[in-house]
């Protein structure tokens, strides 16, 4: 595994420990997975046209994993913004407690695979993008 964790857009790579079969990626709570994994979902079969997200979490970390097809993310801290696309099943993007997060532009076949570190929790969600600049400058 190898690391890129700075600033905003933190990339984890995932080996892929493929063979002459095909390949295979294996993902480890606190060990290429950064935290705890207390719960995983996956979005798939999204709606032309259709973005997600508008939200930030209050406490709660999560790895994003496109494991088929891609979509286009954005992430704002409050003072930074940053733009990627999810297209590798062997790349994982870290998407730390307090960041605004918006997915855009998913193919079709697109599989967003999410990993995170606590359980579902509405009262951890911030939906409103002004309370977010709120409270992340406070
Ligand atoms: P939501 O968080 O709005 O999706 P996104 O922000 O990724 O577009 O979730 C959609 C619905 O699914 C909402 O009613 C909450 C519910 N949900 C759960 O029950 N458990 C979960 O782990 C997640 C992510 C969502």
């Amino acid at each position: 595994m190898s690391d890129k964790r700075t600033g905003l857009i933190q990339w984890i790579d995932f080996p892929s420990l493929g063979d002459d079969r095909g390949s295979l990626v294996a993902l480890e709570g606190n060990k290429s997975v950064p935290f705890d994994i207390k719960r995983v979902y996956y979005i798939f079969g999204t709606q032309p046209g259709v973005a997600r997200g508008f939200h930030a979490h209050k406490a709660l970390k999560q790895v994003a994993v496109c494991v088929i097809g891609k979509c286009r993310i954005l992430l704002d801290n409050g003072t930074q913004k940053g733009e990627v696309w999810l297209d590798s099943p062997t790349k994982g993007l870290l998407v730390e407690d307090m960041v605004w997060r918006e997915m855009h532009d998913f193919s079709d076949d697109c599989v967003l695979l999410v990993l995170a570190s606590e359980h579902y929790e509405e009262s951890d969600y911030i939906r409103n993008y002004d309370d977010f600049i709120h409270q992340v400058n406070q």
